[in-house]
């Protein structure tokens, strides 16, 4: 077993054991990856205040997310094709995240079915929505979310229509992958991976391979989003889903404070700050120098989460500490699931609580909830003029 002590180190596994395809779609970003490089890099502008001599004994990093409790306010965040990273990789996932005592939150576009994870755990995940053309799917997949007795929706708004990620064209993305040469000989080098997915039966989009039709190409994430995906979503639609779900409501993908305010007054549980990892509109600011405008905005009225550039502890407690309430991690699971499978996820886990806990030390805090803009230092300007 490989000594792993930060999330690169399990990212460096992933891409050895996982085929390149599904490495390159966790790690991409839209076009010119502006976003996706921001999102990380800005993170790294902001510094910690060092404080000594203070109590750092008995420190908790648990609170509430959404009204859950939770081990530390960081979860899995939905990301599409995880049964691709690893064998029945959504269960896996949700597995490890129930012991840990974090949310899982499963993507429409997985491929393990919400019935299959609920089926394998033994604690309620969040499920996050998609919103198709075809309202009648819709419709069922949300009652069937809540057959599955999820705790949360997760209404993604940011992807109506796909962020363009070259690698992905060029890589011919499927899933399954089709078996062309090229894959043929880099699936000689990943065996770990074909064995894992010659043992299961989980291979195709297992929440709307079935139930979705209309459809050309059902193993490409392509023409679901172009075929399927409903470009007159807007917040009418979206209430009318709020109505329907009737449970704890969080709306993923606001970037703006005036989309901000409007989610706030929507009655959401929550909302997610998020430019989906870099994924969608390149050329947008990152979510760590967005959110603090948006605490400002609506911090008082709804529970503000952020997403999209966390790879550690210490990202962590920045977002925290400008105000979120919760995180979400995506990549740095990801690169987990594919190294190691259930244990990576919780090696990943592991790794953000410790990084969290010790920098709390250093930080002079005990309490994951008190954290704020007292432990941080920000330069001049770091929120921007953008007019
Ligand atoms: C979502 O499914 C994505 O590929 O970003």
């Amino acid at each position: 077993m490989p000594v792993i002590t930060c999330i690169d180190d399990l990212k460096r596994l992933h891409k050895r054991r996982v085929p390149k395809m599904f490495y390159d779609y966790a790690e991409s970003g839209s076009y010119t990856e502006q976003t996706f490089r921001e999102n990380t890099s800005d993170f790294a502008q902001i510094r910690l205040r060092q404080k000594v001599a203070v109590d750092m004994s008995g420190r908790s990093t648990a609170g509430t997310m959404a009204g859950h409790d939770v081990a530390m306010p960081v979860a899995l965040a939905p990301v599409g094709l995880c049964g691709m990273q690893h064998a029945d990789g959504e269960i896996k996932a949700a597995r490890a995240a129930e012991k840990f005592g974090v949310p899982f939150t499963l993507s429409t576009m997985s491929i393990c079915s919400i019935e299959d994870v609920a089926a394998h755990t033994t604690k309620p995940f969040w499920f996050q929505l998609y919103v198709m053309q075809d309202e009648d799917f819709v419709d069922a997949i949300i009652e069937r979310a809540k057959r599955a007795k999820c705790s949360a929706l997760v209404l993604t708004l940011d992807l109506q229509i796909l962020g363009q990620r070259h690698k992905d064209l060029k890589n011919g993305l499927s899933a399954p992958p089709k078996l062309t040469l090229p894959v043929m000989l880099d699936l000689a080098t990943k065996w770990r991976w074909g064995l894992g997915m010659l043992g299961t039966k989980r291979r195709f989009f297992g929440n709307i391979v079935g139930h979705a039709k209309g459809v050309g190409d059902t193993a490409s994430l392509m023409s679901w989003t172009s075929e399927q995906f409903d470009p007159k979503l807007d917040w009418g639609k979206i209430a009318r889903i709020r109505d329907q779900w009737g449970g704890k409501f969080i709306i993923k993908g606001i970037l703006d404070e005036e989309d901000a305010r409007i989610a706030a007054d929507f009655g959401a549980d929550a909302i997610i700050v998020s430019n989906h990892g870099g994924r969608q509109l390149d050329g947008a600011l990152s979510a760590i120098r967005m959110l603090p405008s948006i605490v400002r905005a609506v911090g008082d009225k709804v529970e503000v989460h952020m997403d999209s550039g966390i790879r550690s502890g210490q990202d962590v407690l920045k977002a925290l500490a400008l105000g979120a309430k919760g995180t979400y991690i995506g990549r740095s699971y990801i690169y987990g699931l594919g190294a190691m499978g259930e244990a990576g996820v919780t090696r990943a886990l592991e790794v953000i609580r410790k990084e969290l806990d010790t920098t709390m030390a250093l930080c002079g805090e005990r309490d994951v909830k008190a954290l704020g803009r007292h432990n941080l230092l920000i330069p001049e300007g770091f929120e921007g003029h953008w007019a």
